[in-house]
């Protein structure tokens, strides 16, 4: 069926953090390539007014990535404000006003979750509801019960098609190209699977710590920041079926699947940590327990998957900024017995800079059978058309296109396999920033082999 493009964008949360880091270098670049219609509309409570907003839109622009000369005044030029407070009917009725006639509006909620279910409700009191879109940011709730009730909020005055649950790791071009990777190559797809696989382990490391976020993240913490939204769905991408249709729903239910299949976390399959210093970042509450590091063990009891552990490992202030994933083959048996078999593997590195890699063994030269490990390397990134993944996901929620949105069940299941331990979370250990975390982790959160650190993360 065909979708109706939106017609104005509203963003609540215009002042904030995220829009000046993400939403306003995207919204640059759509405006470049004319693919914003009708107003764009800023709502926030600072007391600002237009021309405000559109200085702090051209200083966003310049400090992240540049400002471009054609796409900024085709940004500024259509941008609108509205300055009030979100309890209040009268800034939903200036929205409308806004809204002018436009009948298909994209609501974006870049605000904390705790005041989604007031802008819900304001929005269809106001009339600002009907035929429009909503997009909503993560964290979608805290747990899997809040999650429920979130959705049931939504549903009250959205269908479940016109919702749009954003994680912007699925706007990646290498995070979308861990689906293709395997689908369009014959050579991978018959060896993904458990005969031939042993572990998976993906690391996302970040070398720079809480930004003075500390308010936010000491509310969230890694569990609820990364790994229950971004990098569930490299897992997903990784463990998921071929779709038996190339459309929407068909993907969306093969990525659900994987989570459906995964156990709920049990406290031996998890290490959190913390860094040396935490509390001494602004926001953070004396005392905090919230981890700002973990590793833990998934089990995917699939037909594919079924003891091929899963490891995840993601932290703050690590020694380098890297995201990746290494699929670790069985060890082929022994023929040349001078050396242990080396296993094989495929790397898949989403960023910074992205790269697809296939690790095996060649002889060295001389008289005996030994053999290094050498790396098939490739640039995943080919193709000129960069979007940024704000970029892509806003496009596409303004055309209703929701593959790269996370559903209702699949949100849902991501926090189930957390739940365990989110209510009951172990203490995390401390660490040295600089460091990959805790020293002395427990053999159940460590691969096969050991964790293998992102190499030379930053070159090309
Ligand atoms: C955000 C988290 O969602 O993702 C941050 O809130 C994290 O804590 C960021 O640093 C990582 O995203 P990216 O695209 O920089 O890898």
């Amino acid at each position: 069926m065909d979708q109706p493009q939106s017609d104005a964008l509203v963003f609540f949360g215009a002042t904030g953090d995220l829009a000046y880091k993400q939403i306003f270098p995207s919204l640059q670049r759509l405006a470049k390539r004319d693919k914003l219609n009708g107003p764009v509309i800023g709502v926030a409570k600072a007391g600002w007014n237009l021309d405000q907003l559109k200085a702090r839109a051209k200083d966003s622009v310049e400090k992240h990535g540049g400002a471009d000369p054609e796409g900024l005044p085709k940004l500024l030029d259509r941008l609108r404000y509205v300055d009030g407070d979100y309890a209040d009917a009268a800034t939903f009725a200036q929205v409308r006003k806004q809204l002018g006639d436009a009948q298909h509006p994209l609501h974006y909620l870049a605000i904390p979750p705790s005041l989604f279910g007031e802008v819900i409700q304001q929005l269809k009191s106001s009339g600002n509801a009907e035929g429009a879109r909503i997009v909503v940011e993560k964290p979608f709730g805290h747990d899997m019960e809040s999650a429920r009730k979130l959705n049931q909020i939504i549903h009250r005055v959205f269908d479940e098609r016109n919702v749009f649950r954003i994680d912007h790791y699925l706007g990646k071009n290498a995070v979308q190209n861990l689906i293709f990777f395997r689908f369009a190559n014959m050579f991978l797809e018959p060896i993904w699977n458990r005969q031939y696989i042993e572990s998976v382990q993906i690391t996302m490391a970040e070398q720079f710590g809480i930004q003075g976020r500390g308010a936010f993240y000491d509310g969230v913490g890694a569990l609820r920041d990364v790994v229950q939204n971004h990098l569930m769905q490299l897992v997903s991408n990784i463990a998921m079926e071929p779709p038996p249709l190339p459309d929407v729903e068909s993907i969306r239910d093969e990525r659900a699947k994987v989570l459906r299949s995964t156990q709920s976390i049990e406290l031996e399959d998890i290490l959190l940590g913390q860094f040396e210093g935490y509390h001494d970042e602004p926001g953070v509450k004396p005392g905090s327990n919230v981890e700002t590091f973990a590793m833990l063990r998934l089990h995917i009891n699939s037909w594919r998957w079924r003891d091929v552990p899963f490891y995840i490992r993601t932290g703050k202030n690590l020694p380098v900024t890297a995201t990746e994933v290494v699929a670790k083959f069985c060890q082929t048996p022994p023929v040349f017995s001078e050396q242990v078999p080396p296993q094989n593997y495929v790397r898949f590195r989403l960023s910074p800079v992205p790269e697809t890699a296939v690790g095996a063994s060649v002889k060295q030269a001389g008289d005996r059978l030994l053999g290094c490990m050498t790396e098939l390397c490739v640039d995943s990134d080919c193709g000129t058309e960069n979007l940024l993944p704000y970029e892509e996901l806003l496009q596409d929620a303004m055309r209703g296109y929701q593959t790269w949105f996370a559903r209702e069940d699949y949100v849902e299941e991501s926090w189930r396999i957390l739940d365990p331990v989110l209510k009951n979370p172990p203490s995390p250990l401390t660490y040295k920033p600089g460091t990959w975390g805790p020293p002395n982790v427990t053999p159940a959160v460590t691969p096969p082999g050991g964790w293998v650190n992102p190499q030379n993360p930053s070159q090309k």
